[in-house]
């Protein structure tokens, strides 16, 4: 284990309210999505992922994607992120002046048309549409390859085809690339390989891992990250999350889980842990559900309890 050689920071992306409520049972109201994130923007986060301006059809849950985006308060040191999959998402992000638009596509053929409803060449036709109409603007672009790690449907993905879209994505003018798990297949040797391949293959280029805790393996993908030198992630507050497009999708890693574990390895994220918890322990009643966060239930590992002695005790 090398992460005494790790860096002393690390930048989170908070993607509870695109990920996490776009495949919750029930809307969110607008109003309640706004106030939660003006809530996250003072906690130290470095990015928020605001909204998806898609189809209403394909996810009725973000339909209100303007109003949320007009709607919050935004604090100058965070960057406010859009998912956009096509031109007319684009459309609409700038219209309501995002500051970074994220465009999606996976790097498996099957996934990428039973969520976009496009081929990958398709995708890839509306990103050079849309980076034509961001031209100027100043709003920054990030290119996400989805089931970088595997693809529910194909299974593996080679790393000389992720490599190929990445050079793609940065060859029409995005400045940062995330590697998205988007059905937790990821596994911690296979993600340090391939965050040393990226890292080597396009130095200087900001990576961001995004990772799903379907299998357990979340926190442990992250520690590999760190390892072979990512220093940007997504994740969500309370663990909820999951592409309504891809079989047995759960939860991203929890923010306030990652950021508990990267504070006991001495990095910093910048966030506010104990802002961040307070926000959390709001969830399952605004969710009507309970979340996956850990830390919330079990409390911090410094926080200790009272103790009672009993004749049982021993
Ligand atoms: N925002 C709002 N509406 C949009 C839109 C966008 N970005 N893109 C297309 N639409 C509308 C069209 O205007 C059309 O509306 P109409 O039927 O009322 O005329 C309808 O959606 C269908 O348009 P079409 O171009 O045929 O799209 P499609 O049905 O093939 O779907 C996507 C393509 C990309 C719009 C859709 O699959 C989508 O939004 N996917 C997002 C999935 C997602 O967010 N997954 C989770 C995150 S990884
Ligand atoms: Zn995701």
């Amino acid at each position: 284990m090398r992460l005494s050689k790790s860096p002393t920071r690390v930048s989170i992306n908070d993607v509870a309210v695109r990920d996490g409520f776009q495949s919750e049972p029930m809307f969110v109201p607008t109003e309640v999505k706004i106030r939660l994130i003006d809530r996250l923007s003072q906690s130290g986060l470095a990015k928020i992922e605001v909204t998806s301006f898609v189809s209403p059809r394909a996810i009725p849950n973000l339909r209100d994607a303007e109003e949320v985006m007009r709607g919050i308060a935004r604090a100058a040191d965070v960057i406010y992120v859009s998912l956009v999959p096509n031109e007319r998402g684009c459309e609409r992000a700038l219209a309501c002046g995002v500051g970074e638009i994220n465009l999606v596509m996976s790097a498996g053929e099957r996934h990428n048309l039973a969520n976009m409803r496009m081929t990958c060449e398709q995708s890839l036709e509306q990103f050079r549409c849309v980076m034509a109409m961001i031209k100027g603007t100043g709003v920054r672009v990030n290119g996400t390859i989805a089931t970088a790690f595997g693809c529910p449907f194909e299974g593996d993905q080679a790393p000389s085809k992720i490599m190929r879209t990445a050079a793609r994505y940065l060859d029409m003018g995005m400045r940062s690339v995330t590697l998205a798990d988007t059905t937790g297949m990821a596994a911690p040797l296979q993600v340090g390989e391939l965050v040393q391949i990226f890292l080597q293959t396009f130095r200087g280029v900001p990576l961001t891992l995004h990772f799903h805790n379907t299998r357990g393996m979340g926190l442990a993908n992250v520690i590999a990250a760190v390892d072979a030198g990512a220093r940007s992630f997504d994740a969500s507050l309370g663990g909820i999350g999951g592409c309504p497009f891809a079989p047995g999708a759960t939860g991203n890693i929890c923010t306030e889980d990652l950021v508990h574990m990267l504070e006991l390895c001495g990095i910093d994220t910048g966030v506010d842990l104990d802002r961040l918890l307070a926000i959390a322990k709001d969830l399952p009643r605004i969710l009507g559900h309970d979340v996956p966060g850990q830390v919330l239930k079990a409390g911090k590992r410094t926080d200790l309890h009272p103790h009672q002695a009993s004749p049982q005790s021993v």
